[in-house]
């Protein structure tokens, strides 16, 4: 299950993020957690050192090759250099599962606490003016739009702030997207852009209300989104813990925030999958992209890259193992 962060700056996603993978790993589920934001902090969320930290490659730094890799034998994709962020899956492509020997995993991923971390990477000096953050988020689309997960397994991404995210197709990418938003106008203004974008394409939106103190915080939160508020996540000594350096154990975490927390896996575990939008969206999105500006460009035929037939799902990625066992039989 593909699960989104989003919200305003410092409402709390990355302390969210962090919480919910490590809720998730401490019950022995699969779980990856991706930093997708400008601000790179989910590492140190997780209790990662900094020195470990420097030593994770970022998939930003190495489109190319994550683009070269996920082609496969595709024949509609000449080269990694026609691949852009929105290129869809399709016959030959190489379809990633959460089992272990995921190349991606392999090359980018960290080990934390029975989690695996990637990042993108940090907006470079030499980024301005020539790049702008989406590129290097876009190695974070590809990998999802070719990432084949089931029940019980969970991908977490720690989204940039505001309605950034709308910038790109990534926002659809999600099966569960976890808006969080302080009890403060500006915190409930965001979750208002979100569901204005959000609603045209069916993206699944659940407010957690977050730093919440009393019950007039989540009178106003409810005031302002209604039946979207989720759930509420309190001010907490436990996260200010974080805040010093410390990592405490999750056990001591304050009873109803891990509530919260157990509360969001099923919220996650109820999602229905949905394959055939998962992929109607990323060829609109694609499409969509190749008009705007890839077109130009990259030069490349990327209407052409979209094969009509193809729909993501685990069957595909299923004959995809029973081809490659066939070939080393
Ligand atoms: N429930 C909470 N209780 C107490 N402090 C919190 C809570 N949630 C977040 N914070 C604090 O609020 C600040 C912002 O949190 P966080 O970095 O998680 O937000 P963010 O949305 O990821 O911010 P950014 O947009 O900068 O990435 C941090 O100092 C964090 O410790
Ligand atoms: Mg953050």
């Amino acid at each position: 299950m593909k699960i989104a962060f989003a919200g305003k700056g410092g409402s709390g996603k990355t302390t969210l993020s962090a919480l919910f993978t490590r809720h998730l790993a401490a019950a022995g589920l699969p779980v990856v957690a991706i930093d997708a934001d400008i601000n790179q902090n989910l590492g140190a969320a997780l209790g990662v050192a900094p020195a470990d930290l420097a030593r994770i490659p970022p998939m930003g730094a190495h489109i190319r090759d994550i683009k070269e890799l996920l082609r496969g034998t595709n024949p509609r994709i000449g080269s990694a250099d026609e691949m852009v962020k929105t290129t869809p899956p399709g016959p030959g492509s190489l379809l990633l599962g959460m089992a272990p020997g995921n190349p991606v995993h392999e090359r980018f991923g960290h080990r934390v606490d029975g989690a695996t971390l990637m990042v993108t990477g940090p907006f470079s000096e030499d980024d301005l003016g020539v790049s702008c953050y989406h590129s290097k988020i876009g190695a974070a689309e590809l990998y999802l739009n070719h990432l084949v997960d089931g029940p019980g397994e969970y991908v977490v991404v720690d989204m940039t702030a505001g309605a950034d995210s709308f910038a790109s197709g990534l926002f659809t990418r999600f099966d569960v997207t976890f808006l969080v938003a302080e009890p403060t106008v500006r915190g409930v203004g965001v979750y208002r852009q979100y569901a204005d974008y959000a609603r045209d394409h069916g993206v699944d939106i659940r407010v957690i209300g977050n730093k919440v103190q009393d019950a007039a915080d989540v009178e106003f939160l409810r005031e302002h989104v209604g039946d979207a508020l989720a759930a509420c996540f309190g001010h907490s000594a436990f996260v200010r813990a974080m805040e010093k350096g410390r990592h405490p154990d999750l056990a001591e975490l304050e009873d109803d925030n891990a509530k919260t927390l157990a509360w969001m896996r099923d919220t996650v575990d109820g999602a229905v999958k949905d394959w055939p939008r998962f992929t109607r969206q990323s060829v609109e999105f694609h499409l969509r992209n190749a008009r705007a500006w890839a077109g130009a460009a990259t030069g490349a035929d990327l209407a052409g890259q979209v094969d009509p037939d193809f729909v993501l799902g685990p069957d595909k990625l299923a004959a995809q193992r029973a081809a490659a066992a066939g070939a080393t039989a």
